[in-house]
């Protein structure tokens, strides 16, 4: 037995001290300790002794576990000490690495947009007013000079909220309700979002005009034209010419369709002018004297002119965008190119 006790402590001194690693350390410890160990061997073995000196050989096993165990116990903490510096050694932390990159956010374009249009012309004196989404059949159309049954109503895709309420399809009410509320020299524009019942990829049911209106004494379609054609020079470059094509809006007369030379091909002809070298930015005209007559402004006094623009369309035409859709499908890639 004394001769077994020895050999084991010797041979755990050995072993234990060459062990390289923690999982090799692991191995012996099952060796000498564990339920099929060479320490839990002799252990049986006790019950082959005379009665009497077993508990003397017990005690000696039991100091015998004692010190393997220890010794495995310094062992595991030296090993887990340099595997750790190793660990550490090898997985330097480079602190000059750049962070994980945050997407930044940026304006809109269509704010963008909207913001340059007013600042554009705030700068000849209109100032901005705004009008609610919902619109009574009155602002809309009737106060238009869009009588119900009136075939114009067909160029407007409406959706109706109640018989009387409708969202609305452009932003000429608010030519009414500014009429109404203020006394002329009236000199506004307003900006905001639009209704229609149409969808395609140069058309979404759900997009920005911005309204001008002047009224004030002897207006007349040279100031209109004057006022255009600096706006168009400011907003898409020097070189861009307006073109006026006769029109029809119920609202005005007479009425003319803005076009300016494509800002993308320089009027040479693209995809985004169809070729046609000229480009469509919205309608216009002089403010009609029966628009007057339902906000009670004098026609014989004062004259008026007024333009409605898509927003979404000069921002398309500006920056050469093909597909309406994209200012509403929340790509970065897309949204990033105008910060
Ligand atoms: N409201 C018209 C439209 O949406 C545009 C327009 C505005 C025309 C002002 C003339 C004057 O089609």
């Amino acid at each position: 037995m004394k001769q077994k006790i020895d050999e084991l402590l010797s041979q755990a001194n050995e072993k234990i001290k060459m062990v390289a690693d923690t999982k090799a350390l692991y191995d012996l410890k099952v060796f000498f300790l564990g339920k099929q160990g060479e320490v839990t061997a002799l252990m049986k073995e006790l019950g082959k002794l005379p009665k009497e000196e077993r508990p003397e050989w017990g005690q000696k096993i039991n100091a015998l576990k004692k010190q393997i165990s220890e010794l495995i116990d310094n062992q595991h903490k030296e090993l887990e000490l340099k595997e750790l510096n190793q660990q550490i050694e090898s997985e330097k932390l480079d602190l000059t690495l750049p962070g994980p990159q945050i997407e930044q956010g940026s304006r809109h374009p269509l704010s963008k947009v909207t913001e340059e249009i007013v600042e554009i012309l705030s700068r000849i004196g209109f100032s901005v007013r705004s009008g609610p989404m919902i619109e009574k059949d009155w602002y809309n159309f009737e106060a238009l000079n869009i009588p119900k049954d009136h075939p114009a109503r067909d160029m407007q895709d409406t959706f109706y909220i109640t018989e009387d309420h409708v969202l609305r399809t452009h932003t000429s009410p608010i030519q009414i309700h500014t009429m109404e509320n203020e006394k002329p020299p009236i000199r506004i524009l307003a900006p905001g979002s639009v209704f229609r019942c149409d969808s395609d990829i140069s058309h979404s049911p759900n997009f920005y005009q911005i309204e001008a209106l002047v009224v004030d004494q002897k207006v007349s379609m040279a100031d209109l034209k004057g006022t255009i054609s600096y706006f168009v020079k400011e907003f898409f470059g020097e070189e861009i010419k307006t073109r006026f094509r006769p029109s029809f809006f119920p609202f005005t007369e007479p009425s003319a369709e803005v076009d300016c030379s494509c800002p993308i091909c320089k009027g040479k002809g693209c995809r985004t002018c169809k070729d046609t070298g000229w480009v469509e930015i919205g309608g216009s005209g002089l403010v009609n004297p029966k628009v007057f007559d339902y906000v009670k402004i004098d026609s014989k006094q004062w004259q008026g002119y007024a333009f409605g623009f898509g927003i979404e369309r000069m921002a398309m035409i500006k920056y050469g965008i093909d597909d309406i859709r994209l200012f509403n499908e929340n790509h970065i890639d897309f949204l990033k190119q105008f910060q």
